[in-house]
């Protein structure tokens, strides 16, 4: 399988550093008993996972030409949702995994409580970050992004996929049905991350839906990647346990139309998600990039 471009390469090598640094930078260090939390959120937070949220929404951004710092910041916060929905979904309540980018889990290496009250930490210390006005000194601009990331995190968005998710293991769901799965469960999150990009670029709402439409594209290709990933990748490369799916049965792309359909759809969302930015010129070459990487990736 090919690595990603060169530019891509290189934009996914720049906000791993930029992200770690930040993570470290801003998360709690209390010299009281609450260190382990601290180094616990860091555990999680740091040193691991390929940033396709941070990178998307800071690529958005730039098109627009907002504020790279300012960016950053609403990266970091949309990461720590993301990395809080791991912790979470690592536990022995839901996936009970040992494994994620390639060390213990958090429950695994603090305990299970702490890794709940590190998921609840992340979740609010992403929302202090987006209210900060170092975020934006534009209040409506922190409002509005505090209103997106909110509304694709909870009940609406990535929860209410995970609790379909719950619901749907060993049913048999249609196609519209396991659609709507993933597009709650992993499609918020990814929207949530452009969406807030054209916020800080302070593209009007009615000058988004064609960024909504390649973020809708690109995370359906997303999750067909993660469920193929599960049931044919190389779990070294994940640095988290595959061939999970079909055991627990999860009602996944790859269940209901076999790997080689499934392959053909990630293929045909990808090429539907670029001709989204037709209108773009080479301001969108990162996003065009990410929506290759998206399908191609090996883990
Ligand atoms: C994995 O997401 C979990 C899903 C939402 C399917 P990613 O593949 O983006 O996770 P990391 O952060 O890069 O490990
Ligand atoms: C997790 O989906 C999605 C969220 C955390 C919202 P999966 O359970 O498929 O993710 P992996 O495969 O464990 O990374
Ligand atoms: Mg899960
Ligand atoms: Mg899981
Ligand atoms: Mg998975």
């Amino acid at each position: 399988m090919p690595g990603p471009d060169p530019l891509l390469a290189e934009s996914l090598g720049k906000i791993a550093r930029d992200i770690d640094s930040m993570f470290d930078a801003l998360l709690p260090n209390a010299s009281d008993n609450r260190s382990v939390l601290g180094q616990a959120m860091r555990h999680a937070a740091i040193g691991g996972g390929k940033r396709l949220r941070p990178l998307l929404l800071t690529a958005t951004a730039a098109m627009y030409g907002a504020d790279r710092t300012h960016a950053l910041r609403a990266a970091v916060a949309i990461e720590a949702v993301h990395v809080y929905s791991l912790v979470h979904d690592d536990l022995p309540c839901m996936d009970d995994d040992d494994l994620r980018h390639g060390k213990p889990t958090v429950h695994k290496a603090f305990g299970e409580a702490m890794a709940v009250l590190v998921g609840d930490a992340l979740q609010a210390f992403a929302f202090e970050l987006l209210a900060d006005p170092a975020t934006s000194g534009d209040p409506f601009v922190r409002a509005e992004l505090v209103q997106v990331l909110a509304t694709a995190a909870g009940g609406g968005g990535m929860v209410g996929g995970q609790v379909l998710d719950i619901m749907g293991e060993g049913q048999a769901l249609s196609l519209p049905e396991i659609t709507r799965l993933q597009q709650l469960k992993t499609g918020a999150l990814l929207g949530a991350a452009v969406e807030m990009g054209a916020v800080l670029g302070k593209v009007p709402s009615e000058g988004r839906t064609h960024l909504r439409g390649y973020a809708r594209d690109i995370g359906l290709a997303f999750q067909i990647a993660d469920d193929l990933l599960d049931h044919e990748g190389d779990a070294d490369k994940a640095g988290k346990a595959l061939r999970k799916d079909a055991e627990a049965g999860k009602q996944t792309f790859v269940a209901l139309l076999g790997p080689e359909r499934a392959r053909e759809q990630a293929q045909m969302l990808m090429d539907q998600a670029i001709a989204h930015l037709a209108a773009h010129g080479q301001e969108a070459d990162v996003l065009r990039a990410l929506a290759h990487y998206v399908v191609e990736r090996d883990h």
